[in-house]
């Protein structure tokens, strides 16, 4: 079968080469399950791989297929499998467990092992090809009413750790009634992220370094929240008090690591919770206030937390997020699927939009839809 391989590390090193098929075997105690890859979704992490800037390959492999974002279709299951047949729509989880104690309790987003294991980014092989076999623990149902959108559920998932960890952490206060959200960057992490918070309830402003009008900040008005550009309005401004105030979460998902700094004393209220999502690969330095930084979190109770992955839970509660926001929005979601690409043989363009300007989810359609 055909797939998309990069070898780690050597930019410029993407092909479309021929694999063998993967077997129910490959899993052992019946727990496999074959899945028939029908969309793969491309982001940064992607784009980075090709560039050959992070990535590692499978062990006995010099090669690793890319593609983290999927929706497949069951097509057989093994024999040890009672949860999925032939037919059901399903996304794959990223990580595989390692060895640490969260890997065991099915936590492998919080794994403590250096060398983790993800789907198309690290040490196993992704979904840019026409077929995977996984354990059925780490497969997640899809509606087959969401199989349009099916593609959008691991960048959701990404979105609700991030939120849950908010969440999570404010158990301290005994009762966290976040009202203001503010959601750092307006890609497609910060259009979900704005997106969830919204079906919870929140008032939300997400923020953006383009001017407005574009599709994005209409996206963001069309879901009821508010879209701030940075080259109209500075941070001060978006959280002073006649404009609404601080905000009790702030969720960072710009790739611009200085606004860490400068977002905690001004966006974030006290008692609030900073979510950090982005992968900074870079190597970036800044200067900042230390001490009036230091100053401000200690005195207002406030806190940063860092995000990455997201185990089953946050999945689900992706799958959920998207069945509401079909409902509320009906086709907004649909607004967010800019850059179809058909067939793993157009990978070489598909790659190319990544960050094209009027792109927002760049996918590869391997497999029409049933
Ligand atoms: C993926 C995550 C992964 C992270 C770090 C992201 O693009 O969506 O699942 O954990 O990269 O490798
Ligand atoms: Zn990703």
């Amino acid at each position: 079968m055909k797939a998309v391989t990069v070898i780690p590390r050597q930019a410029g090193s993407t092909t479309l080469r021929d694999v063998p098929e993967p077997s129910l075997d490959d899993i052992p105690g019946g727990r496999g399950v074959q899945v028939r890859i029908l969309r793969v979704g491309l982001d940064g992490t992607d784009k980075e791989i090709a560039a050959g800037e992070y990535g590692v390959a499978p062990d006995g492999f010099d090669f690793l297929i890319q593609g983290h974002e999927s929706l497949g279709v069951v097509e057989q299951a093994g024999a040890a499998v009672t949860d999925f047949a032939s037919g059901d729509l399903v996304v794959s989880r990223v990580r595989r467990a390692g060895t640490s104690l969260y890997d065991q309790i099915d936590m492998p987003d919080m794994t403590t092992d250096d060398a983790y294991f993800e789907h198309g980014i690290s040490r196993v092989h992704g979904f840019l090809t026409e077929r995977y076999v996984e354990d059925a623990r780490y497969l997640i149902h899809m509606p087959a009413g969401l199989r349009e959108v099916g593609v959008l559920l691991e960048p959701t998932s990404i979105v609700e750790k991030g939120i849950t960890q908010a969440y999570e952490i404010s158990r301290r206060l005994k009762v966290w009634e976040p009202r203001r959200a503010a959601v750092l960057g307006a890609g497609t992490i910060g259009l979900l992220a704005t997106m969830a918070l919204r079906v919870r309830g929140l008032d939300v402003v997400a923020i953006g370094l383009d001017q407005p009008p574009y599709l994005n900040s209409e996206l963001v008005e069309a879901i009821g929240a508010r879209y701030a550009s940075t080259k109209q309005e500075s941070l001060e401004q978006i959280a002073a008090p006649d404009a609404g105030g601080r905000f009790d979460l702030v969720f960072e998902c710009t790739g611009f690591s200085p606004l860490v700094f400068e977002g905690v004393p001004t966006l974030l209220a006290k008692n609030g919770v900073m979510v950090l999502s982005s992968v900074t690969g870079g190597s970036r330095t800044v200067e900042v206030p230390s001490d009036a930084i230091n100053l401000d979190m200690v005195l207002g109770n406030k806190v940063i937390v860092g995000t990455v992955n997201a185990n089953r839970e946050h999945f689900e509660a992706g799958v959920r997020d998207l069945a509401l926001c079909e409902d509320r929005w009906p086709g907004w979601l649909d607004r967010l699927l800019t850059h179809p690409v058909s067939g793993l043989d157009e990978w070489e363009k598909a790659f190319q939009l990544l960050g094209a300007p009027g792109v927002i989810k760049v996918f590869i359609e391997v497999a029409p839809l049933p």
